[in-house]
């Protein structure tokens, strides 16, 4: 029979501003799971956060999108929510956009992340979770681990690894989707994912025999709700060994703390910082981003384990070198590319600031006189030459 595993996550309020779930919500989704287990809903269940994010990682035989396990989750938050309200915790019901749920939770705020599988005899997979930031910012480090031999040798060395993967990427603008198969199109590949604010991995194949070897919770609050109402914080399912990336190879690819957009108010660029669960806490500029990683073993949909990926001294330098980078960022204050670019802070509050000041701009040419702005020639003067 095949196992399904489902992430699904969302903001239900966090104590003190956006930087924890406070363990009352967290017993109240627990509740819920708890009873959907006894009913055998589901298999298993384990329940965390990072900073803010409230995950329930589900086990069943019930598939992807399945009524019932969403129905769960979804209950799950409103009962976290409920607990939030009570205690006036920050942020109350965040991420649940919607009153009523119907048929699954996708576009209705919470993120999924979920896959069907045929458990192997050993089946340990590793489940990343990150709080202010988006999907994109899994492009970089899912790359390095199913594309690059750099960072994975078992590209070169394991034969069963050696024809690479395939990578399901969705323009998340448009709603439409490419498969690009590495190595042979690694350079398309990269022309895409390289603008990961649109181009979103969202689920990895094995090019040998199509065994899906990882996925991403795809969702853009933005996109969805239209204006800024929190930053995505997504999660990723990755299966590991025995013709897929070793745990080591996983990990090894969080080792650089990439630049990611989030951060403060979703609207600055700043290093993802791998942190063990004690500090999935949002602080510093409500971040710096933060990641954890959890490794388990599934077996006959039991989640065995879990270990705390991060909590390790071997990731110490990768703290201290996001925590420069996040000084770095900062001494720019409100300048890009500190600040996100402009299409990106579309969906915050700064347009009504510009909006403000637009009756106050005066033509240049009314100012000093000139027959046309300099500025404004350019705009017919035809194709750019590079
Ligand atoms: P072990 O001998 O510890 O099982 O290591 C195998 C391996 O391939 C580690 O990457
Ligand atoms: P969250 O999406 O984690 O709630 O972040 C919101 C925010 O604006 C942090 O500054
Ligand atoms: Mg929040
Ligand atoms: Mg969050
Ligand atoms: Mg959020």
């Amino acid at each position: 029979m095949k196992t399904t595993i489902s992430v699904i996550k969302a903001d239900i309020g966090s104590l003190a501003g956006h930087h924890v779930v406070h363990p009352d919500t967290m017993a109240a989704a627990s509740k819920v799971l708890a009873e959907a287990k006894a009913q055998g809903v589901l298999i298993d269940y384990y329940i965390t956060h990072v900073g803010d994010d409230l995950q329930l990682i589900m086990t069943h035989n019930r598939g992807e999108l399945d009524p019932k396990v969403h129905e769960t989750a979804w209950n799950a938050f409103k009962k976290a929510a409920e607990v939030a309200r009570d205690l006036g915790l920050y942020a109350a019901g965040q991420d649940l956009l919607s009153d009523s749920f119907s048929g699954n939770v996708r576009g209705l705020g919470p993120g999924v992340a979920e896959m069907e599988i045929e458990e192997r005899v050993s089946e340990p997979i590793a489940i990343f979770m990150a709080d202010k930031t988006e999907p994109g910012a899994f492009n970089l480090p899912l790359y390095k681990m199913f594309a690059d031999p750099f960072n994975t040798p078992g590209l070169v060395i394991d034969p069963t690894m050696h024809n690479g993967f395939k990578f399901e990427v969705l323009d998340v603008y448009e709603g439409e989707a490419v498969t690009l198969t590495a190595p042979q199109e690694l350079y398309d590949l990269l022309a895409l994912i390289g603008t990961p604010a649109r181009y979103v991995i969202r689920r990895i194949y094995r090019n040998d025999d199509n065994l899906l070897a990882s996925v991403v919770a795809i969702e853009r609050l933005n996109l969805i709700a239209g204006k800024y109402v929190g930053k995505d914080d997504p999660v990723t399912i990755v299966r590991l060994q025995h013709g897929l990336p070793a745990l080591g190879e996983a990990l090894e690819a969080f080792t650089f703390p990439h630049l990611v957009p989030g951060w403060m108010r979703g609207s600055h660029y700043g290093p993802l910082m791998p942190v063990s669960q004690r500090d999935a806490r949002a602080t510093r500029f409500d971040g710096p981003p933060r990641l954890i990683g959890l490794g388990f073993n599934v077996k006959n949909g039991k989640l065995v384990g879990p270990s705390d990926l991060f909590d390790d001294p071997a990731f110490d330098e990768s703290r201290r070198l996001a925590s420069v980078i996040a000084d770095y960022m900062r001494r720019h204050g409100p300048f890009m590319p500190h600040r996100l670019e402009p299409t990106e802070m579309e969906y915050t509050t700064l347009p009504l600031i510009q909006e403000k000041l637009k009756p106050r701009f005066k033509k240049e040419s009314d100012m000093y006189k000139t027959k046309e702005s300099v500025y404004t020639k350019g705009k017919s003067a035809g194709e750019s030459q590079d």
